[in-house]
C-alpha cells in the first residue's frame, strides 16, 4: 500500500535531482528517468489528490487564472540603488563611506546588475510560500503564482543551515535566447514586440494565467540578499552569497569580492567586455559593502541603502549603415527624419531604424545616406545616431536636403518660427491623420491594448478606420481580413475596445491630441469643465481662468472645438458607445493636504505614471505646476530627479518620496 509518507518521499527526491541539475549542474540521473519519476508522481497524485501539496514539482503551473494581483506591504522597503556613471563618481563613494566608518577596512562585493525586475520570495520551513513585486518599495503585487513558473526556482528547499522564516530577494528576468524566442513568437502571431527582455518580463509577470505564463515565458530568478531576521546569520555579502546557495537558491552569476575601487573597477571593466556573451542582459555593476554590519549601520537616505551603488555601464553601442533617410509625418504635422539601417543587434534587440530628431540635427551631424555610423541604446531609450565614422563615407555621398513639400501628401512644407521644425501644411494629410489615429489609441490616449501601430496601420490601409470613433465599431468580420489575425487575437481587440469604451473626460482631452494640451493641462481643465458638452462651449477667458492655462493653451483648445469637424468626431464616439464619466469633483475633500496646493513633480515615479499622478492630485484639490518657486507647497520626487530638487532643497520647499505621496494621497 503507497502511503502519504511515499508520497512525500518521492516528491523530495525529485525535488533532490532538480537540484543538482539547476544548482551544481551534475544531474545522477538521465532526463529520460528524470521524466519517469515526475510521471510517476503525476499518477500518484491523480490517484489522491488530497495529498497534493502547492509545493510538489508538479505544481509550478495549475493554478487558476488570478482575478487580479493582491496588494502586499513589504516587511521592510524594497529601495532602490544610487548610481554612479564614472570611476570618480565611485571614488566619492568610497569617500562618503570612509567619513561614516571611520578607521575600518573597506571591503566590497561586485555584482553584475540583472536588468529585470525585483521580487521579494518567502519560503516558511523550506516551503515557498510567497513572492512580491517591488511596487513602490513599500507596496509591491502577489505574484506567488507566477513566479513559481520560473524553473530554477526551488519551491522547496532542503539544505544547508535552513531557517524556519527566510526572505530572500532577487531579479526574476528572462534570459536572452528565451527574449529572441518570444519575439519571433508575436511576430508570427501579428503581435506587437517586446522592446527589451525587463518589459518582456515584467509583461509575463503580469499576467493573470499562470498556464500562460508558463508557456510564454522561460522566466528566470537569482537571488542577490536575505531580509535579516533572527536566523539569518548577519555575515559577509559574500558568505550571504554561499549560504544562499548552500540552502540550493539560484544566486547570482558573476561575483567578485573586491578590496579597492580599482579591484571592483577592473571586475566591471572585465563583465562590461564579455557583457554580449553573458545570458542575460546586464546594466551595470552593483558594488556593496561587503561587512553586512557596516552596511546595515550605514543604514539608507529616504531612497537608497548608503553602503551601496550602482556602476552603470555606458551605453551600448554598435556601427551600422544608413541606407536611406526618410521623412516621417508626426500628428501634429512635423516631420521628423529617421534613419533606415542595416538591421543591426543592439542591447537585447535588433535595429534597423533611428529617429534622427530633425533636420537641423542632421545637418550639424552631417550625416548622409550610404554612411557607417554609431548609434547608441541605453536601457529602453529609443536608439540614436551617434556619430559619423567619415573615413567610410563613400564619395558620392551627398549631404541631405530636407524636402520641400510633405513626403506623405505633397503639400507645401511650412517652418515653425518658434521650433526648429518643419511642418505639413495640409489638414487632410493622410500620414498626420493616421498619426493622430495611433496616438489617440496609444499610451498617451485611451491606452487601447493590443491596438498598437501596427495593427492601426492596417485598420486604416484597409478603410475601416477613418476616424477614432470608427475603432469602437470595428467587427470580426473585418478583423478576421487583418495579416495574422486569427480568433485569439480578434476576440483580445475586441475585449479592449470594449473596454475603452468607458473613459474620463481627461483622457480623452489628451487622447484627441489637442496642441498644448498635456496630462496636466487635460487634468485640470476636466475637473472645471467637467462634461465635453461643457468643455466644447467653453470661451478663451474661461480657460483662462484655470490655474495652469495660458493664452496659448486656450486659444489651442477653442480653437480645436471651433471646428466642426472636430464636434462630429466626438459626438460620433459617444454615439458609438463611448461613456465619457464625470470629471469627479466631489470626491475633493476640502481638507485634503493636498488641497489648493502646489505641486511640481520631478524623476520618475515606479509606481504610477505621470499623468496618472496628476490625476490624482487633481482629484485631491492640488494643482501641479511645472516649476519650483517659492510658491510651491511640495516637489514629489521620483527616481534620477532633475533640477528642480535642488532648486526645491535651496527654497525650503517640502519634499516628498513616492513613498510620502503615495500616503498622503490615500489620506481622507
Ligand atoms: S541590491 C536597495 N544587487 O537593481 C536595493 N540589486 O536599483 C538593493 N538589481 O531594485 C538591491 N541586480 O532589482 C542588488 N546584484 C544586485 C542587483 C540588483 C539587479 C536591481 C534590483 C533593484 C535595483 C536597484
Amino acid at each position: 500500500m503507497l502511503t502519504k509518507a511515499d508520497y512525500e518521499k518521492l516528491c523530495d527526491e525529485i525535488w533532490e535531482h532538480n537540484r543538482l541539475y539547476f544548482q551544481e549542474g551534475r544531474p545522477r540521473i538521465s532526463d529520460d528517468a528524470f521524466d519517469a519519476l515526475v510521471r510517476k508522481l503525476q499518477a500518484i497524485e491523480a490517484e489522491h489528490p488530497e495529498w497534493i501539496s502547492p509545493t510538489s514539482p508538479t505544481q509550478r503551473i495549475g493554478e487558476k487564472p488570478l482575478a487580479g494581483f493582491a496588494e502586499v506591504r513589504h516587511t521592510t522597503a524594497m529601495l532602490s540603488l544610487e548610481k554612479a556613471f564614472s570611476r570618480e563618481e565611485l571614488i566619492a563613494f568610497e569617500n562618503r563611506i570612509k567619513k561614516l566608518l571611520v578607521n575600518k577596512t573597506i571591503e566590497y562585493s561586485a555584482e553584475v546588475k540583472i536588468d529585470g525586475l525585483a521580487v521579494a520570495v518567502t519560503y516558511e520551513n523550506g516551503h515557498y510560500v510567497q513572492a512580491v513585486t517591488r511596487g513602490d518599495g513599500v507596496l509591491g503585487s502577489d505574484v506567488t503564482q507566477n513566479v513559481k513558473t520560473c524553473r530554477r526556482l526551488p519551491l522547496r528547499l532542503t539544505h544547508g543551515s535552513l531557517p524556519h522564516h527566510l526572505e530572500v530577494r532577487g531579479e526574476v528576468y528572462l534570459p536572452k535566447k528565451a527574449f529572441a524566442a518570444m519575439n519571433e513568437e508575436r511576430k508570427q502571431a501579428g503581435e506587437p514586440l517586446w522592446a527589451n527582455p525587463r518589459n518582456a518580463a515584467a509583461g509575463s509577470l503580469k499576467l493573470l494565467d499562470p498556464k500562460e505564463v508558463a508557456k510564454r515565458s522561460e522566466l528566470s530568478i537569482a537571488f542577490y540578499g536575505a531580509v535579516f531576521s533572527r536566523d539569518v546569520p548577519k555575515l559577509t555579502q559574500s558568505q550571504m552569497l554561499a549560504f544562499l546557495k548552500e540552502l540550493g537558491l539560484p544566486i547570482l552569476p558573476y561575483v567578485a569580492h573586491c578590496s579597492s575601487i580599482d579591484e571592483v573597477m577592473a571586475f566591471a571593466d572585465s563583465i562590461e567586455k564579455k557583457r554580449h556573451d553573458i545570458p542575460f542582459g546586464i546594466d551595470g555593476v552593483v558594488v556593496k559593502i561587503d561587512n553586512l554590519k557596516d552596511f546595515e549601520e550605514l543604514g539608507a537616505t529616504h531612497k537608497h541603502p548608503r553602503g551601496a551603488i550602482a556602476y552603470k555601464f555606458s551605453a551600448e553601442q554598435a556601427e551600422t549603415k544608413v541606407l536611406d533617410i526618410t521623412v516621417q509625418v508626426g500628428r501634429t504635422g512635423v516631420l521628423t527624419p529617421v534613419a533606415e539601417l542595416e538591421p543591426v543587434f543592439l542591447a537585447g534587440s535588433t535595429i534597423s531604424r533611428a529617429t534622427l530628431h530633425n533636420f537641423e540635427e542632421v545637418s550639424r551631424k552631417d550625416i548622409r545616406i550610404g554612411d557607417t555610423v554609431c548609434i547608441e541604446k541605453g536601457g529602453d531609450v529609443i536608439p540614436k545616431v551617434v556619430s559619423v565614422d567619415l573615413e567610410k563615407r563613400p564619395s558620392a555621398a551627398s549631404p541631405f536636403s530636407p524636402p520641400q513639400s510633405c513626403p506623405a501628401c505633397g503639400s507645401p512644407v511650412v517652418s515653425d518660427p518658434q521650433e526648429v521644425a518643419l511642418r505639413c501644411s495640409s489638414e487632410g494629410c493622410p500620414q498626420k491623420r493616421a498619426r493622430r489615429l495611433i496616438y489617440f489609441a496609444g499610451k498617451d490616449g485611451l491606452d487601447i491594448e493590443h491596438l498598437g501601430e501596427k495593427v492601426m496601420l492596417q485598420l486604416i490601409d484597409n478603410g475601416y478606420v477613418t476616424q477614432p470613433a470608427d475603432i469602437f465599431s470595428l467587427t470580426q468580420e473585418q478583423l478576421a481580413t487583418l495579416d495574422g489575425f486569427k480568433d485569439k487575437a480578434i476576440t483580445n481587440l475586441l475585449q479592449s475596445i470594449e473596454k475603452a469604451k468607458k473613459t474620463t473626460l481627461s483622457k480623452l482631452l489628451m487622447a484627441l491630441g489637442i496642441r498644448y494640451v498635456g496630462s496636466q493641462v487635460a487634468s485640470s481643465v476636466a475637473k472645471i469643465a467637467k462634461t465635453i458638452d461643457k468643455l466644447s462651449k467653453m470661451t478663451v477667458e474661461d480657460f483662462e481662468t484655470i490655474e495652469g492655462v495660458g493664452i496659448k493653451v486656450a486659444t489651442s483648445i477653442v480653437s480645436y472645438f471651433a471646428s466642426l469637424e472636430h464636434l462630429a468626431e466626438v459626438q460620433a464616439l459617444q454615439e458609438r458607445g463611448v461613456v465619457i464619466e464625470e470629471a469627479e469633483s466631489a470626491a475633493i475633500v476640502p481638507d485634503h493636504p493636498l488641497c489648493n496646493k502646489t505641486v511640481v513633480l520631478t524623476g520618475t515615479l515606479s509606481s504610477m505614471t505621470r499623468h496618472e499622478a496628476i490625476e490624482r492630485i487633481t482629484a485631491c484639490g492640488g494643482h501641479v505646476s511645472e516649476s519650483v518657486s517659492k510658491k510651491t507647497d511640495f516637489v514629489v520626487a521620483g527616481d534620477s530627479p532633475g533640477s528642480k530638487l535642488d532648486k526645491a532643497q535651496k527654497l525650503g520647499v517640502r519634499v516628498l518620496t513616492e513613498e510620502e505621496f503615495n500616503a498622503i494621497c490615500k489620506f481622507s
